[in-house]
């Protein structure tokens, strides 16, 4: 007894807040927090979390998606594990989705990582492109370039208004995302792209061609390409495999993830982070889904996209070899054919996140 208590008291604690949100945000999120309770059991480290009942049933009880002080409640965590928030017949959407634009600028979450893998035993959107083609990851500028809110109209209404909206580049941003890449790129398959429209944007995208070239000996071991959005857009369908690790501005990044997602097996499987790289914020780890009111409550969601997401946390914690625990289970459940109805199976969500631990 006295060994097992002094066991847990070794164990590195890593403080976690869950935010399971609604819809089908709290189905697939209890099952990510069951494949992290099973491993915690073997592992040398534990998860101390915490849960916020935030989102719909607050609003309904007090008439706010979240408590006055969210951010200073979430500030000392180590990072955020969220389902995913909404619910538009109950609560307009620009409301519930505010907190989260909050979290990520106030915490700057300025790199959004979204990973684009199809596992073997699913079927490509792509014809004659398998697991061997589609393994690569785009990394989304998350903080300026082209939705900074940074604009005005004037003569509302009238044959002659006029809309403006400028984006914003920073040297500084542009930098550090790009060196997030090129680390990212590090370990993985060493190739990093970059994707613009220098051709036609000659200030700003020329900033991103200027600071990837002053960068690129740093890394000289990272094999580096530009590309222009559309083009690229054109080669993640036509040959997906020459992409690695993919850097983009907001916008772009925005665009390409969509397309990624569903060429790596649709949204049920596709996991995302919103990551303070310099650990001095929490950062945020979520399905790229949202809260899919339409299947809600049915228990059919696929939960892999979350627990993925969960993988992705405890990469970001340092904790490398469980989170390629959960992603070597996800490969084993899927090549062995088990698969929810958006995989065009016919499992619970439950069942498919008893599958993973049980491949685990
Ligand atoms: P959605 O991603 O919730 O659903 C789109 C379609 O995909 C639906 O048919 C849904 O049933 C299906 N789907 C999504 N996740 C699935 C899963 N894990 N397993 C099986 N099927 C799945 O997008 P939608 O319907 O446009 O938005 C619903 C709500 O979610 C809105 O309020 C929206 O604003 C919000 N939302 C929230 C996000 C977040 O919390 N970060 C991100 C995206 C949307
Ligand atoms: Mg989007």
């Amino acid at each position: 007894m006295a060994l097992l208590k002094n066991d847990m008291a070794n164990k590195k604690t890593h403080i976690i807040a869950l935010y399971p949100g609604d819809g089908i945000g709290p189905e697939v999120t209890a099952q990510a927090v069951r494949v992290l309770e099973t491993l915690e059991t073997a592992a040398d480290f534990r998860l101390e979390k915490t849960t916020f009942p935030w989102g719909l049933k607050h609003w309904e009880q007090h008439g706010t998606v979240v408590p006055e002080d969210f951010i200073d409640r979430l500030r000392p965590f180590d990072a955020i594990l969220l389902g995913a928030v909404g619910w538009p017949q109950k609560v307009p959407d620009h409301i519930t989705l505010a907190p989260l634009v909050q979290i990520r600028q106030t915490f700057d979450q300025y790199a959004c990582v979204r990973p684009s893998r199809l596992y073997p035993g699913l079927n490509s959107v792509l014809t004659g492109k398998g697991p061997q083609d589609i393994d690569l990851v785009v990394i989304r500028e998350n903080s300026e370039g082209e939705y900074v809110d940074n604009g005005g109209r004037m003569k509302s209404g009238q044959d002659d208004e006029v809309a403006v909206q400028t984006a914003i580049h920073t040297r500084r941003g542009v930098e550090r995302i790009l060196r997030f890449g090129f680390q990212l790129a590090r370990t993985r398959r060493n190739r990093l792209t970059m994707v613009t429209k220098s051709n036609a944007q000659r200030y700003s995208y020329v900033l991103w061609d200027e600071v990837l070239e002053q960068l690129a000996p740093e890394f000289p071991e990272i094999t580096t390409d530009r590309q222009h959005c559309d083009a690229a857009v054109m080669n993640f369908v036509r040959n997906p495999a020459q992409f690695d690790v993919v850097v983009a501005s907001n916008l772009f990044g925005d665009l390409l993830t969509d397309l990624g997602g569903i060429i790596g097996g649709g949204l049920g499987l596709a996991p995302s982070t919103n990551t303070n790289p310099e650990r001095v914020y929490p950062s945020m780890f979520e399905p790229v889904h949202g809260s899919a009111p339409d299947i809600a409550g049915q228990g059919i969601a696929n939960p892999i996209a979350a627990i993925l997401s969960a993988a992705l946390m405890l990469e970001h914690l340092q904790q490398a070899e469980a989170a390629n625990q959960i992603r070597r289970a996800i490969e084993r459940t899927l090549a062995a054919g088990y698969k929810t109805p958006d995989l065009g199976g016919k499992m619970t969500t439950e069942e498919m996140g008893s599958c993973v631990i049980d491949h685990l």
